[in-house]
């Protein structure tokens, strides 16, 4: 992660917000080429999901709703995350990720030891166990530790266990409701009556305009609503660089099913679709795997949720949530508002207020699944016959934040110089180009491969004292042909949409 982390700042794809003051945590900003992959994998799904299907329409509502959308969304009352302060460092934890466990030797609990959930909580937690005996001197068979998180923790425990940050026990709190909405005042009055928030999620803006969708759209069952925007949760941990931060992106869509549809069979077909899409965007099977939220674990009006999961390099992690809600929702807001939500079914000729089903994913977590996936070192050749290790971002021609760079093979060469920036030009109207006529064509192909550049194109002499051919390089098996232009233009037409 560091590495990637690194390469992300180094050549303008993620920056900390306001670096300039020391940033701000929890929130990043996408430079040049960050911001085009962004683009890249929100204009793909929206062309995906939205434009080549003619069951499902977008839309894009506020950011900031009524406030009463949340209270009928149940936000307001139970968005929250149980929170555990550490009074000596100040540090915030959230409880369900501090985990701790007792030492037990000889079957005495001789004390506690905690640790940050990670991939190797359990093992961390061991180790601390058998120092913590080490230290104190105690003698006899240490039991192995049955880890708990800090929702687990009884009253008497919470004051015996260590803080992570300092180490002693006596300074942590126990668990408090924390709600992650950001809050804001509309309007000149700062009271109660202006209290609004910043959305948690781009969903409810799908079911408060259901109505007006109906109404106007020309939609019948089974139809989706989608959309992609910001959303704002005031996460407790921000961590793991994009994974979990503040201020993030979601593409949502919610797809209406009669009540009497087979709604496992629909949930099923979103899962498959989604996954398909995530391949589409090259992200590896094998890195994707299906997590089922436990029955008991589910809200009491949802059916059922999996989530795809992705092998990031901190562990696997949800990437993707698709969720049967029932029609919890479009009944929440029809009892909050007074506006019937039912529609007329021709097929039963009844009134009906749909299901949902609602695939909801993070712009961000993809962005950081297809770095993490693409990102290699490796040897190549150099100019010399030699080798050299170079670094490459393995990005879908889908994706990748330029689609072409285009060399003259010498920059003191006005004639190679014109045809290549004829070409460049010619390319830009329609993709993402790099034009690069500086350094050796082996320093410029690495340049390009550290971002992802799928192709490269040079122009040299046989290209405008010849044939108009010119050499295409591919990143991944850093192959050369001659190709002209129309084939190239068919490559890119072929590959890229
Ligand atoms: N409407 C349902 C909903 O919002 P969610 O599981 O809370 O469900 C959906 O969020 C997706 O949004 C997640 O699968 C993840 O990809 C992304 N997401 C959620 N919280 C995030 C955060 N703090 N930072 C980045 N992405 C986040």
């Amino acid at each position: 992660m560091e590495t990637l982390v690194a390469l992300c700042k180094r050549r303008g794809f993620i920056f900390p917000s306001s670096e300039i003051y020391g940033g701000i945590n929890g929130f990043f900003d996408f430079g040049p080429l960050g911001a085009e992959l962004k683009k890249n994998i929100r204009d793909c799904w929206w062309d995906d999901m939205v434009r080549r299907r003619d069951d499902i329409v977008g839309i894009e509502s506020t950011i900031i709703m009524h406030p009463k959308v949340w209270e009928a969304s149940g936000h307001v009352a139970g968005f929250t995350d149980p929170l555990v302060d550490c009074k000596s460092s100040k540090q915030r934890y959230r409880a369900d990720q501090l985990f701790f466990a007792q030492v037990v030797v000889d079957g005495k609990v001789e004390g506690y030891v905690s640790a940050l959930e990670s991939e190797r909580t359990a093992e961390e937690l061991q180790e601390a166990a058998e120092s913590f005996k080490r230290k104190k001197a105690i003698q006899g068979r240490l039991q192995p530790v049955e880890p708990r998180d800090m929702t687990e923790a009884r009253p008497d425990e919470i004051a015996l266990i260590p803080s992570p940050a300092t180490g002693e026990p006596g300074s942590l709190t126990p668990p408090r409701s924390f709600n992650m909405m950001f809050q804001t005042n509309v309007g000149a009055m700062s009271d109660a009556s202006s209290v609004a928030y910043l959305r948690p999620e781009t969903a409810q803006g799908m079911f408060a305009d259901f109505r007006a969708v109906v109404d106007t759209g020309r939609v019948k069952l089974p139809f989706g609503i989608a959309q992609i925007g910001k959303s704002f949760r005031n996460e407790i941990t921000p961590r793991n660089f994009l994974f979990r931060v503040r201020e993030f992106e979601q593409m949502e869509m919610e797809y209406f099913i009669h009540e009497d549809a087979d709604w496992e069979k629909c949930h099923r077909e979103w899962i498959d679709w989604c996954k398909g899409w995530l391949l589409s965007i090259g992200l590896p099977e094998n890195l994707l795997s299906e997590y089922n939220h436990p029955r008991e674990k589910l809200a009491f009006y949802s059916r059922g949720t999996t989530d795809i999961m992705f092998r990031y390099p901190f562990g696997v992690q949800e990437l993707w949530g698709i969720a049967a809600r029932g029609n919890y929702d479009l009944k929440q807001h029809e009892k909050h508002s007074g506006v019937p939500q039912a529609i007329f079914d021709e097929a039963t000729k009844r009134k009906i207020v749909p299901h949902v089903i609602e695939p909801a994913v993070g712009v961000d977590r993809i962005f950081l699944a297809v770095l993490c996936a693409g990102y290699a070192e490796e040897d190549a050749p150099d100019d010399k016959g030699g080798v050299e290790r170079r670094t490459v971002l393995r990005l879908s021609p889908r994706i990748a934040p330029v689609k072409v760079a285009v060399f003259p093979l010498l920059k003191n060469k006005p004639g190679l110089v014109a045809r290549a920036q004829e070409l460049y030009r010619r390319l830009k109207r329609r993709y993402a180009v790099f034009y690069d006529e500086s350094g050796a064509i082996g320093r410029r192909y690495r340049r390009q491969d550290e971002i992802g550049t799928p192709w490269c194109v040079t122009i040299d002499f046989e290209t405008i004292e010849k044939d108009g051919t010119f050499t295409l390089r591919e990143r991944d098996s850093m192959k050369q042909r001659r190709i002209v232009e129309a084939e190239l233009f068919a490559l890119l037409e072929e590959k890229v949409f």
